[in-house]
C-alpha cells in the first residue's frame, strides 16, 4: 500500500484520524472511499466524506456522532448513515457490502462483505479505491482494479461486463463524469454500456432515478458536450420516444448558457435553471406526449409546466415572432405568459435577429410596470368588475407600443376612452 501526500485541511486530517482510531478502538477498519479519494487524486476536494466501516457502520455512526458533538442524521435502506458535523460538514458512513441485483434497474440487495468487495460492487475504477483511515495504514491506498492509473490515463472504466446492466444508470454517471473531467470512456466500457443501451434496461429503471440522473447532469458547469454524448450513444429514445437530439436542436445547443447568462445579467429568476436545458431534449412532442413524458420522468409541477408550455411554444412562437413584424403588446401576449425557462429557451433558439429582438423585449418591454392599475379605475368612478381587467390590458399595450409617453397621458386616455 502507498502513502500520498494530499493537500487536505488539517480540520479534515484530524476527522479522519479520529475515525481510524474510532474503528481501531472497535475492532474495526475505516476507510475513506469513492467520490471523496477520487477528488483527493483530483485535486477539487469535495466537502463530504465517505466513509466505509469493515464492520457495523450503524453502531460506529452513532459512536462517530457522539464523539463529535453531532447527530445522526439519517439512515437508508443499504444501511448508510449520514454523521452531520457542525461547522464541519457530512459523513456518509456506510457498512462494506457485497450487492445483487434481482433484476437490471432494480434497487440492489445488500450482504455485509470486506473492503475489497465493497469496490467491486462500485460502478467504476476511478470510484472504486479507499484510503485506509487505520493507525499505522492511514492514508495508504487501497486501489485493486487500477483507478489511478485509470485517472491518470483519462478513462472511465467499469469494473466487470453487468455494471451498466445491473444499474443503468451507471450510463449516465458515466457521461456525467467524462464532461465533468474530461475523461473519456475506455473502449471495452463503452462496449458494454451500448450493450445495455440496445437491451432497452433503462426502461426498467424508474422515472425518479431517471429524473435524479438527468438533474444531476444539466446541474454541471457546461452540460451541452453530455447532451451530446447521450445522444451519441442513442440513450434518449430508450428514456422515452419524446426525447432526441435534433438537428435543430444541435444548433441551439452553443446558444443554451449565453441565455442563461443573459438573463442571470438581467436578474430575470430561472427557478428551474436545468429545465432550460432539459428542452433541447424534447422532439417538438405533442400534449399527450409531452404529459406522457412528465409521468415518466415524474417531473415536479414547476417541471411539467416547462414541459407542456414548451410543447406549445416552441417552434410555433419562434415562427410567428420572427416571421411577422409584431408590435411590443403582440409579443408581449405570446411571451409574458411563460415561465422564465420556457423564454429562456426560446431565446437560445432564435435567430440572431431575433434573439436581438427579445433581448430587448425581455429588457425594455417585459420589466415595464404598468402606468394605470386597478385603484386608478377606482378613483375614476368605474365600477368594479371584469371591465377592469380589459381596460387594464388595453392601457399596458398602449403604454408598450408607445401610445402614451408616460402616465398622465395614460389615465387621460383611459378617462376619455372608458368614462363617459
Ligand atoms: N456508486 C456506484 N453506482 C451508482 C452510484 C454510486 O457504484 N449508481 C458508488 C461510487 O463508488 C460513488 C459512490 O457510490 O463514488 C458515491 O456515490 P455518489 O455520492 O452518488 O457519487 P460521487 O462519486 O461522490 O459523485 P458526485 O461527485 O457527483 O457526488
Amino acid at each position: 500500500m502507498k502513502t500520498f501526500k494530499f493537500k487536505i485541511p488539517p480540520k479534515t486530517t484530524a476527522l479522519l484520524k479520529k475515525i481510524g482510531q474510532l474503528a481501531d478502538e472497535r475492532g474495526e477498519a475505516a476507510y475513506a472511499v469513492g467520490g471523496f479519494v477520487r477528488d483527493l487524486f483530483l485535486r477539487r476536494p469535495g466537502v463530504d466524506i465517505d466513509i466505509t466501516v469493515e464492520g457495523d457502520g450503524l453502531t460506529f455512526a452513532e459512536k462517530l456522532a457522539k464523539i463529535t458533538g453531532s447527530e445522526v442524521e439519517a439512515f437508508t435502506r443499504f444501511g448508510t448513515s449520514i454523521v452531520v458535523i457542525p461547522g464541519f460538514g457530512k459523513v456518509d458512513v456506510a457498512t462494506a457490502r457485497t450487492e445483487s441485483y434481482d433484476h437490471p434497474g432494480a434497487l440492489p440487495s445488500v450482504k455485509k462483505g470486506g473492503i475489497i468487495q465493497d469496490l467491486y460492487r462500485r460502478d467504476f475504477t476511478l470510484n472504486a479505491m479507499a484510503l485506509s483511515l487505520s493507525p499505522g495504514y492511514f492514508l495508504k491506498l487501497l486501489d485493486p482494479f487500477g483507478g489511478l492509473g485509470d485517472l491518470k490515463r483519462g478513462r472511465i472504466r467499469a469494473l466487470h461486463p453487468k455494471s451498466f446492466e445491473d444499474d443503468p444508470t451507471r450510463l449516465f454517471r458515466a457521461v456525467r463524469f467524462e464532461q465533468r473531467f474530461g475523461k473519456r470512456i475506455e473502449e471495452k466500457t463503452e462496449r458494454w454500456l451500448l450493450s445495455s443501451v440496445k437491451g432497452n434496461y433503462i426502461q426498467k429503471v424508474s422515472g425518479e432515478r431517471l429524473r435524479n440522473e438527468l438533474r444531476l447532469i444539466f446541474q454541471e458547469p457546461r452540460p451541452e458536450k453530455a447532451v451530446w454524448r447521450l445522444d451519441e450513444l442513442g440513450v434518449l429514445p430508450h428514456i422515452h420516444s419524446a426525447l432526441g437530439v435534433s438537428a435543430a436542436a444541435k444548433k441551439d445547443l452553443p446558444h443554451v448558457a449565453p441565455a442563461i447568462g443573459f438573463f442571470h445579467k438581467n436578474k430575470m429568476v430561472l427557478e428551474e435553471e436545468r429545465m432550460v436545458w432539459f428542452q433541447t431534449l424534447l422532439l417538438s412532442p405533442g400534449e399527450k406526449e409531452a404529459a406522457s413524458l412528465s409521468k415518466r420522468l415524474m417531473l415536479s409541477r414547476v417541471e411539467q409546466n416547462i414541459v407542456s408550455q414548451s410543447a406549445k411554444a416552441y417552434p410555433a412562437f419562434l415562427k410567428e415572432l420572427s416571421e411577422k413584424d409584431l408590435t411590443a403588446s403582440q409579443m408581449y401576449k405570446l411571451l409574458c405568459p411563460l415561465r422564465p425557462e420556457v423564454q429562456c429557451f426560446l431565446m437560445a433558439a432564435a435567430s440572431p435577429l431575433l434573439r436581438k429582438k427579445l433581448a430587448s423585449y425581455f429588457v425594455k418591454i417585459q420589466k415595464s410596470v404598468p402606468w394605470v392599475r386597478g385603484k386608478d379605475l377606482q378613483t375614476m368612478g368605474i365600477p368594479p368588475g371584469f371591465r377592469y381587467s380589459f381596460i387594464l390590458l388595453e392601457a399596458l399595450n398602449g403604454q408598450l407600443d408607445g401610445k402614451f409617453k408616460n402616465r398622465p397621458q395614460a389615465l387621460e386616455w383611459v378617462k376619455k376612452t372608458f368614462v363617459s
